[in-house]
Formats: structure tokens, C-alpha cells, sequence
């Protein structure tokens, strides 16, 4: 039986931000969501989460999961005090704590099941994650016997010269037995540097109590400042990019590409420089994404090219050609075989399998069937000013350069728009539309006082 609780009361000073610091994102999620993500493969039977600092905000964060119960601590007076917050929601827990601070979230949920198995297996009072780090600055050091027993953790700024070359350091990250942990509780004391109760003191009051060492240890940076930020997202980037590549999916120039871990690609797709895959994003194998290229919560069928390009909440079906110069604004649905092309704009628009929309168009609220060609400059007027209108265009139906289709509008199946047309009636199936006023040629009209023609 597992409880989980993490702390996420502070504010996280050194972020210099309005923003309670378990907030900031990292690659889309924020911390401490990454911090419950990793939690949840261990299926615990209850999640706690101490609050404070910007309260509201992180339980509003937070609507989403259903399950989670807040613990408020009304003053920051340490992770020692913020621990002593859950006695009353623990009363006659019986089980082992998993205690978290919520700024480590680049921890993988194997370290996690480890530190628990390990825990469970040596029937430790406590299981605390520990690391060997080239740069401790900042971390409480842990200190064990030879068999890792822990005999005590000083925080940084309490070290004397001697204890800061230690490199081994606290995670952040305990397992308890929570009757022993509830037991010394009440008994922290704030005789330290900070004048605050440390969750690290009451680690060093139990008796059985083991450090366990984490292999990768990137994987427990704590976040404190930006600088911090930027470096756990580089990690997190690389182990992404790293999983994709050994997935079988091709990254030129990797540096130049970023890749949002909610984001899945099938294998034998190529990843061009400069571009950057985010949200809900799939792509279907075969498919070649840039370079140069933005793809937000987009679904990409096989065999797809998108080049030098910002889609967004749009799918692509198989075989299509999408670029350069494209722009997706939302809601876009393009078949299979089509080629959407340079310098194009479309939003709220379904284009049937084989429709081309190859040149300097722009379509908005619009329907289009199969094998449609959309000449070069087709605009739609969608919009009055006040309303958007929806266009509908029939299969095998091929407008003329420099079309204006004004909206709302039906052309037909197997429907010719004259070149440099401007459409305000419906059109039924099987027609020709000529909108435009006649060509008026005038042989040998000359201003009147310019200069008659010369004598040949
Ligand atoms: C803490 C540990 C240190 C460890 C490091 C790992 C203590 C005393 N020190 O130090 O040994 O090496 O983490 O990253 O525990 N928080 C509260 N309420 C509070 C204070 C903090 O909820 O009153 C929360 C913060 O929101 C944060 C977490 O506890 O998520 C850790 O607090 P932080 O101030 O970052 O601790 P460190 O100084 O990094
Ligand atoms: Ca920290």
C-alpha cells in the first residue's frame, strides 16, 4: 500500500517570478505535472499534494486529474514543516510515503519503482534517492556507513569545508515507512542556517534508514532557477531525440530540432533541420518534415512531405505534399494525394483526395471535394466583417487564376471558374462561370492631344 505526497508549497524564490515555481513548464507540461506523471506508473492509493505559495493556481493547474487531494501549508517554514502538514490527512495510514519535491522532473518511473522495491526488500524505516553529482553545490549532502546506511544529510549552506567535498547528494526524493516517519515528526527542530524545519532532519532521526544511488544523474536535477530550466529541458530534448533516433526515426541535425515528448513517429520518418514538433503530433511512416518546419497537435499520414511550414490542429492524409510556405491555422483537413502549395493559407477547410491547392491561395470555412484544382490565387471572402461564411466546392470542379469565391457560396461537381472571376451566386453541376466583365479593345485610341501615330 502506497501513499504519494509532493511538495509543492514553496515559491521557489530563486525563480525570481510571479509564478509559484512547480508551475513553470518544462517542454509544455509543468513541473510538477511531470513530477504526478512519473508518480502514476507506481498506481499509488493516494495522491497528496502541499500547498501554499500561489495556492489557487496550482490546484486550478491541477482540475484536470481527477483523484488528488491538497494539503494546504499556510506558511513556508520548510519541507520539514510541509511534511508535518500531513499528519492530520494520514491518521491511521498504515502504509509507506513516497515523499517528492515537486522540482525534480526529469525523474524516470523505473528509479522510482526501484527506490519502492528496494524500500520493501530491506524493510528500511526510510529509502532515500541519492546521487553522485560533479557540481553538489546547492544539494544536501548524504552521508552513509559502507553498507549505505545513512548516518546523517547536512544541507549545503550547514557544511563545514570537510562535508561540501562530498558529491554524494539528497534527491529530493523518499521513500518512509509513514508510522516511523510520523513518529519523529513532531520533534524537528529549526536550528539551522535557513531557521526552517527540514524534512532532511527527520531522515537523519529514523533508525533504518539506506541511501540508494541513482544511475543517470540527470535525472534528479532540482529546478531552482532558469538557468536550471533551460539545462533540464536540453536533457530532456536529448533523451527524446535520443528515443526517436533509436526508434528507428532518421534526425538531421538533431541540435536544430526540438521534439515535445507528447509527440509519437512512426519509424523510417525523416526529421529535417529547424523543425519543431509539438502537442498531440503524430506522424505516419515514410513521411519527411522539413526542414524549417512547425507541427502543433497535428495528425500526419505515411509518406507526407511538409516543407518549410506552420501547421496546426490539422491532419494530413497519406501521400501528400504540403510547401513550402504553408500555413494551417486550425481545423484543416487534407486527403490523401494532394498538394497544398507555396504560399498558402487554410483554416476550417477539408480538402477531398486528390485536390490541389498548389499556388498563393487562401481558404477559410471551406469544403472541397476530391480532384479539385484550385488555381493559382483563389481566394475565398469568407468574411464580412462581422460573420465568416462557409464555401463548398464540388469534386473534378477547377477554378481560374486569381478566383475570388465570395461566401456563402456553392460551386458544383465538375464546375470551370473563368481566370480573374469574382463569384457571388451558387453554380450548379457541370458549368462554366464567366464573372468578369468583357475585354474592350479600341484599335488606334490615343489620349486626346497626345501625338498622332507616326507615318510608316
Ligand atoms: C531540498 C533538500 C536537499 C536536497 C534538494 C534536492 C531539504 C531541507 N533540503 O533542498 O537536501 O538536496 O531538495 O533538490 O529538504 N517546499 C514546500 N514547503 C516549504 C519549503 C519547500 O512545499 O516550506 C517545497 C518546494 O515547493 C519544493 C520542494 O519543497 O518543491 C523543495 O524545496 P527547495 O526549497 O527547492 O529545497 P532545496 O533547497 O532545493
Ligand atoms: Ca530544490
Amino acid at each position: 500500500m502506497i501513499a504519494v505526497a509532493v511538495l509543492a508549497a514553496g515559491k521557489g524564490t530563486r525563480m525570481k517570478s510571479s509564478l509559484p515555481k512547480v508551475l513553470h513548464e518544462l517542454g509544455s507540461k509543468s513541473l510538477l505535472v511531470r513530477v504526478l506523471d512519473t508518480v502514476d506508473s507506481l498506481d499509488p492509493q493516494k495522491q497528496l499534494v502541499i500547498v501554499g505559495y500561489g495556492a489557487d493556481r496550482v490546484r486550478a493547474s491541477l482540475q484536470h486529474r481527477p483523484g488528488i487531494e491538497f494539503v494546504e501549508q499556510r506558511e513556508q517554514l520548510g519541507t520539514g514543516h510541509a511534511v508535518q502538514q500531513l499528519l492530520p490527512a494520514l491518521q491511521g495510514f498504515d502504509g509507506n510515503l513516497l515523499i517528492l519535491n515537486g522540482d525534480v522532473p526529469l525523474l524516470r518511473s523505473e528509479t522510482l519503482k526501484l527506490l519502492v522495491q528496494i524500500h520493501h526488500e530491506c524493510q528500511n524505516d526510510a529509502t532515500i534517492l541519492s546521487a553522485h553529482l560533479p557540481h553538489p553545490q546547492g544539494y544536501g549532502r548524504v552521508f552513509c556507513d559502507s553498507h549505505n546506511q545513512l548516518r546523517e544529510i547536512v544541507e549545503d549552506r550547514d557544511c563545514n569545508a570537510a562535508q561540501k567535498q562530498n558529491h554524494r547528494i539528497n534527491a529530493g526524493v523518499y521513500c518512509f515507512r509513514w508510522s516511523k516517519l510520523a513518529a519523529v515528526l513532531p520533534r524537528l527542530s529549526a536550528d539551522n542556517d535557513q531557521q526552517e524545519y527540514y524534512l532532511t532532519d527527520a531522515v537523519t532521526n529514523l533508525s533504518q534508514v539506506m541511501a540508494v544511488d541513482v544511475e543517470d544523474y540527470q535525472e534528479i536535477l532540482g529546478i531552482n532557477d532558469r538557468k536550471q530550466l533551460a539545462t533540464a529541458a536540453n536533457i530532456l530534448q536529448n533523451r527524446v531525440k535520443d528515443e526517436w533516433m533509436m526508434a528507428g526515426v532518421t534526425l538531421i541535425d538533431p541540435d536544430s530540432i526540438s521534439i515535445e515528448d507528447t509527440v509519437v513517429i512512426q519509424p523510417d520518418v525523416v526529421i529535417e533541420p529547424q523543425t519543431h514538433l509539438r502537442g498531440q503530433t503524430t506522424i505516419g511512416t515514410g513521411s519527411c518534415i522539413g526542414p524549417g518546419t512547425l507541427l502543433e497537435n497535428c495528425t500526419i499520414g505515411e509518406n507526407v512531405t511538409v516543407l518549410y511550414s506552420v501547421l496546426r490542429a490539422s491532419q494530413v492524409a497519406d501521400g501528400s505534399c504540403i510547401g513550402p510556405y504553408t500555413h494551417f491555422r486550425g481545423q484543416v483537413q487534407v486527403g490523401s494525394g494532394c498538394r497544398v502549395g507555396n504560399f498558402v493559407e487554410l483554416k476550417q477547410t477539408t480538402l477531398g483526395d486528390r485536390t490541389n491547392v498548389a499556388h498563393l491561395s487562401y481558404l477559410g470555412n471551406t469544403t472541397v471535394g476530391t480532384q479539385v484544382n484550385i488555381g493559382a490565387g483563389t481566394i475565398t471572402a469568407n468574411y464580412d466583417g462581422v460573420h465568416k461564411h462557409p464555401t463548398q466546392i464540388g469534386d473534378r470542379t477547377k477554378t481560374g487564376s486569381n478566383t475570388v469565391l465570395v461566401a456563402p457560396l456553392t460551386l458544383g461537381q465538375d464546375v470551370t471558374v473563368a481566370a480573374g472571376s469574382t463569384v457571388t451566386e451558387d453554380v450548379g453541376d457541370d458549368a462554366l462561370v464567366i464573372a468578369r466583365s468583357r475585354q474592350v479593345v479600341k484599335p488606334g485610341w490615343r489620349l486626346p492631344n497626345s501625338d498622332p501615330p507616326e507615318a510608316v
